[in-house]
This record gives C-alpha cells, structure tokens and sequence, in this order.
C-alpha cells in the first residue's frame, strides 16, 4: 500500500475550524464531504460545540476517541499556527486550507506548521490549498462545486482557482475525475509525492499537471521516467517568459532561460506539455476516453471534402500517418459512396451521403485491421439528420470500441446539439478539426515509452580535474583560466589540441616549435573576457620570427588596453583548420541542476539562439536526439553535396560534459566555443570554465 493511501482514501477526516455558518469555507468543506457520500467517520471541530449539518461537533480534537486519518485546516493562519501542534499528535496527514503563509510572506507560520507535523511523523498538504477529492472513498473533501463526476483523469494544480474552476470545466466537459489535488504552497508535499500515489493508483489513468515552477526536478523526472505503463501525464506549465536577468558568466547560462530547460526536460523523459489550458483539456478528455493506438494508421472519413484536407494538412502538421495503402482503402470504402466521391484517405463519402451511409463508413473503419485511429468528421447539412446521425456515431463507437475515434462536427446549432451529446455519452467530439488532430497526437504521443538509452563507463583523469578546481578554489578564483579550463577538458577526455602556457619570448617559441605552425598566441588573463577586442590574441602565426612579435605584441598591447589586469602568461596552441563551428557548454539550473547546451556557433547562436539542452548526465542515444533536435542539423549532416560531419565526435564531447559537470559539482558553468567539428574528429578551439567558491 502507497504511503499515501490515507490521504487519498481516509478512513477518518476533521475539520478544524469547521463553521455553523452556511457560506464559510469551513462549513462548505463539512457539507460536500457529506454529499459525496463519504463512508468514513468525520469530525467537526470547533470549540463552540453544538451540531453542524446533524453531525456532533468536538469542542477539542483530543475529544475524538479514534484515529485521524486527514485533518483539514480552515481556522485563520494565526490560530492555525496555535493550534498545529494539537493537530500533528492526532492527524496522520493535515491539509491546511488557510491561507496567509509563505505566499504572502509569512514564512514563519508555514515553517512552524511543517516543522511540528514532521515533528509527530505527520505529513501536510498545503498551505493555500482548496483541499482533496478523491473517487475511490468517495470523498470531496474541498470548499469548490460540490458534484464531482468520478472517472479516471487525476488533476493535481499549483493554482487553486484554477484547481477549482477545472472541477466547473470537467463537469462541462462530462470528464470523469479520480482525484483534484491542490498542492498550493507545496510546504510539505509537493507534486512529485502525489504523482507517485496517483501513478500506483488504480483508477488514474491519466493526470493533469498544472505547474509553475518545480524545486525538485531530478525527482520529478525519475518519477516520470519510472512511471507504470498505462499511465499518462499532460503538463501544463506556465510561465513561457524568459527567467528574469541572472548573473550568468557563461553564453550558455545567458540562453538558458528557465523554459528552455523545462521545456527541454518534459521531451528528454517524453512528457507532453500543453500549450494552453485548452488543449490540455482536450488531450486529457481523449487519453481518458481512448485505447492507445495499435499503429500509426490513421483514417479521416468525412463527408466534407473541405474539412477532409484541412484535416489532412493538420495530420501532416503534427507528424500523424495517413494510410495510404489503396488496395486497404478502396476494398474498405469504395462501395459506400457515390461515384464522385474519393476513398482515398481523406476518405470523402461526400455530402450526399446521408447519415446511414456514414455510418456504414466509420463501421468499415472500425473493422479493419490495419485501421489504428479514427479522425470521423461531420459537415452539418442542416437537414434533419441530426437524430439520426448523432445515434449512429454513439451506437457504432460504443459497438467497437477498439481503437481512438475522435469526431469534429462542423457547423451551426444542429452541430453544437451534436457535439453535446457525443460528450455526454463519452465520445471525444470536438467542433475545430484542428483540436481533434492535435489530440490524436497527444493521445499518439502519451502512449509512446522514451527510452533514452544506457550510460557507458568512460574514463576520466579525476585526479588532475580536482587539483585544477582545488587549486582556484584556494585563490577564490570564480572564473577558471583558460588554460585551467582546457586542462580539465582535456582531463575529462575531450578532444583538445595540444597547448603550452608560455612565460616568456623563449617559451613561447620553444612551444611553437614543439607544436608546429601555424599556432594561434591567447593572452590568459582572469580580468580579461574579450581577448580579441584588446589584443589580446594573433592568429597564422607562421614562423619563429612571427611567434616572438606576436608574444610581444599581446603583453604590450594588454597591459596598454587593460592596465591592471593580472596577465599570467600567454597559451600558444594549434591553429584548427575551418570546420563547423559549434557549441557545447553546461550550465545550473535551480530546478534541474545540471544541464548541456548544444548549438552551433556565429549568427547560429548568437542571432538565432538554435540551441537545446538536456538535463546532465545523459546517455548518447538521448544526446543523438538532442543533436538532431536544432534547426541547423542539416549543416552538421551536410547539405549540397558537401560530406557530414562527425556527429559521434560531438555526442562523445557531450557525454563526457554531461559526466564531467555531474561529477564535479563545483563547475556552474562552462562554455566550449568554439568546439570545431569536421569530417573526422572534434577539437575545442576555446573554452570558459567557473566553478562555485566555497565561503
Ligand atoms: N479550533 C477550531 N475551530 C475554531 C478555532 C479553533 N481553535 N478557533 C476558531 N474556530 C472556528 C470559528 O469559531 C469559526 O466557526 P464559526 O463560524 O462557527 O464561528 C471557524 O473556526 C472559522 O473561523 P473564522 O475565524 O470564522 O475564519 P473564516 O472562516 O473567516 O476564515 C479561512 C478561515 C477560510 C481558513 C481563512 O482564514 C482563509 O485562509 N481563507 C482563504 C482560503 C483559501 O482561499 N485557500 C486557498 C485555496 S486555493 C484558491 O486560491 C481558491
């Protein structure tokens, strides 16, 4: 049994603060508890005594000779407070309504609240919550509507409002709910726990997420990833926005904006978010209301030529197959239309089709095998057939039931009166062929399992990548030099051509000579970010002669353009021949930790911000993916005869990032840029690198 269990399906319930006044809040939650039809044993508290709607209401919980399985909250947040410790000794799980906590500043009060629950081994929903419903008891233990229909789709909701007006929504939509959590201020409880209850839970099959942010995003996605089969999830997260100015030393850390690396998150473990409230709604309604898809095959038949393409771009649109073997389709469809109509998927029996002829039609589609989903669309003649065809679509999808059918009915009031009843018998009916494509992909996409492929051992100088961190960390240096950076990198098993640090005109040419022309000379400097606006760098660099102008030139022209910066010498390293220039970098996420960027590099990133991110580590089948995911791939692959590159450089480049900064903690940021690639092989040209101080 999950830990849960009581919270969702208690044997007992108090209400703390519970209100002989119709209207309040606290009288509102003891009346739907009863309406819902609680079984259990519930226990009005207040000390005034007296009845609450028939039941006997305890002056003091200790009054209560049983055990509390869920105590709700609704007395203010100062007696709330006062009263918590009473609370903790006798409830398993309390769910604080009231409000007045850490959402407005009182920190304190939810402290205390948190503190003295886990104190007697208590658990707390909340604060700032509209309470629980949960189908299996069944209980409605919330102040919103008091009718909720049961089902199998678990909404769990950050916001209360829109927690509460979702339960209206539902009952609009007639979609059937097995439990509506708020989580509020997340306390205690947050949704990860929930979402771990809900996925064991037998009745859930699908669960509506509504999210703001997330403080614990490893353990989200781990519980995403381990996640039953049979059990979906949509998300809805808001705040598209960009995360507000951070202090970001690195480019990565700059293009990083908060829903980048959600975004990049919820596709790494193959999480479906929901642009808008309504499309949520709509792909929850038809994960509720579908079997999984047997294949790719999908089937429009309609009676509208029009809406039949319009359709059909949309499929085209969201990546959903169209069957298009003839031989299937016109053995299937052919004898069920007109002369003029078309069996070719769009299937067109065409306007002159009545409501019988369609009805044979979606029969056809349902008994064939090699059908695996339906798109049934409906023009509305506005004749009479309204009756008539309503009863056939509810009777021919209630006979079959085998596969996802989903119907748009287009057109006027004759239209809307059909739609209605199709929801009300359970059918996902939709009135913009544009919402019933996209939830077929949704329903297409929440059935598919994400496997991102296994970790592999590589091997790492972990040695030397600690002494080059210690060794900054003990000068308090945030920033690593650039050769520190490249020393770790090249630790770590990347590909970094050979380089020398050169203290003098003589090192500087011995190491060119080592290394052999042409080189390239960096000043390296911790207070100097843009090395070439300052002269702080020479490129060709072609002989002995030129090596010792070249050194002279940078420490003169360094210590004229930025007096005081501390110059600790200059890295003399290989010129890279032209290749792709691309960049791979990492930065620290608040919710996810450690992240990886890719993109490539110029205007690509600069201009177009091409880039993606995964959360770190992760293993090469994902970062494959994740490669493949920017715009500009085609360069990579290569376009106009010109041979691809080695993309296997560049995911070898990543892994070991993703390990290296997962490994080493201390690294909050680190930009390769460029990392050239060519047809052969990955070089990193530069590189920045800081870690985090210790105090
Ligand atoms: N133990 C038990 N009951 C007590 C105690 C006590 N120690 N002290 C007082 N009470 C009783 C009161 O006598 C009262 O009962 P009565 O009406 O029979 O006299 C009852 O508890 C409630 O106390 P009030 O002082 O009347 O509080 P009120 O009902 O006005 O407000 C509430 C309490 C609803 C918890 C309020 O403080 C609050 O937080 N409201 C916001 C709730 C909310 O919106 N939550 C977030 C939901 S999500 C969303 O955004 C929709």
């Amino acid at each position: 049994m999950h830990y849960l269990e009581p919270l969702f399906n208690p044997e007992s319930v108090a209400i703390v603060g519970a209100s002989h006044h119709e209207g309040k809040i606290g009288h509102t939650v003891v009346k739907n508890i009863l309406e819902s039809g609680y079984k259990g044993r519930i226990y009005p508290i207040n000390p005034k005594g007296g009845e609450i709607l028939g039941l006997k209401v305890y002056k003091s919980i200790f009054e209560i000779d049983d055990e509390i399985d869920v105590a709700i909250i609704v007395v203010p947040a100062k007696v709330a407070v006062e009263i918590i410790d009473d609370v903790a000794k006798k409830a398993k799980f309390i769910i604080v309504i009231t409000s007045g906590f850490s959402e407005v500043g009182n920190i304190e009060g939810e402290k205390k609240i948190v503190e003295t629950a886990k104190k007697y081994g208590s658990r707390v929903l909340g604060p700032n919550v509209f309470g629980i419903y949960s189908a299996k008891p069944p209980i409605n233990a919330t102040f919103g509507p008091s009718k909720i229909k049961a089902g199998n789709v678990a909404v769990v909701s950050q916001s209360g409002a829109l927690g509460i007006a979702m339960i209206g929504k539902a009952a609009e939509e007639n979609m059937g709910l097995s439990a509506i959590v708020s989580i509020g201020n997340k306390a205690d409880l947050t949704e990860v726990e929930i979402l771990s209850y809900l996925f064991e839970d037998e009745i859930t099959k699908v669960v509506f997420l509504y999210i703001e942010g997330l403080e614990n995003g490893r353990d989200f996605l781990d519980i995403i990833r381990k996640r039953p089969p049979g059990k979906s999830i949509i998300v809805l997260k808001a705040g598209r926005s960009k995360a507000g100015a951070r202090a970001v030393a690195s480019h990565t850390g700059s293009l990083a904006g908060s829903d980048a690396i959600f975004d990049a998150a919820f596709r790494q473990v193959g999480i479906l978010r929901a642009e808008s409230l309504e499309d949520g709604l709509n792909w929850v309604t038809t994960v509720a209301l579908s079997p999984p898809p047997k294949g790719k095959n999908v089937v429009i038949v309609t009676n509208g030529g029009g809406l039949g393409v319009i359709a059909a771009d949309a499929c085209e649109k969201y990546g959903l197959h169209l069957l298009d073997d003839m031989e299937v389709l016109k053995k299937t469809f052919q004898d069920v239309m007109p002369e003029f109509g078309s069996y070719k998927n769009p299937v067109d029996i065409t306007g002159q089709a009545g409501g019988k002829e369609y009805k044979v039609a979606l029969e056809r589609a349902f008994k064939e095998k090699s059908i695996h989903a339906i798109l049934a669309l409906y023009c509305d003649r506005g004749d009479a057939e309204i009756e008539e065809i309503k009863n056939a679509l509810v009777e021919v999808h209630k006979k079959y039931r085998n596969k996802p059918a989903l119907y748009t009915i287009f057109g006027g009031e004759g239209a809307t009166s059909i739609i209605t009843a199709l929801k009300k018998e359970g059918l996902p009916a939709f009135s913009d062929v544009e919402d019933a494509v996209s939830s077929l992909y949704a329903l297409y996409k929440v059935n598919e399992r994400k496997d991102e492929g296994k970790m592999e051992e590589v091997k790492m100088d972990e040695d030397k990548i600690k002494q080059v961190i210690e060794k900054a960390l003990k000068e308090k240096r945030r920033k690593l030099l650039s050769n520190e950076a490249k020393e770790i990198l090249k630790a770590a098993g990347v590909d970094v051509p050979e380089f020398y640090v050169a203290k003098n005109i003589e090192e500087a040419i011995e190491a060119a000579n080592k290394i052999g022309y042409p080189i390239v000379m960096k000043v390296i400097s911790e207070d100097i970010i843009h090395k070439t606006d300052v002269g702080g760098v020479v490129l060709n660099i072609e002989n002995e002669k030129e090596a010792a102008e070249a050194y002279e030139a940078i420490i003169e022209s360094c210590k004229r353009n930025v007096p005081k910066a501390r110059i600790r010498g200059v890295e003399v390293t290989k010129m890279l021949p032209k290749g792709v220039e691309t960049i791979v970098g990492s930065t620290t996420d608040p919710s996810f930790g450690k992240v990886v960027m890719f993109g490539l590099g110029g205007i690509y990133v600069e201009v177009m911000k091409d880039v993606t991110f995964r959360v770190a580590p992760l293993p090469k089948k994902e970062i494959r993916r994740m490669i493949r995911e920017i715009e500009s791939y085609p360069i990579l692959a290569g376009v106009r005869g010109e041979k691809g590159k080695d993309i296997e450089a560049i995911v070898d480049t990543i892994y070991r990032i993703g390990l290296l900064v997962t490994k080493f903690e201390e690294i909050m940021e680190l930009d390769i840029n460029p990392l050239i690639v060519y047809e052969k092989g990955a070089k990193v040209a530069d590189a920045r690198m800081s870690i985090k101080v210790r105090k």
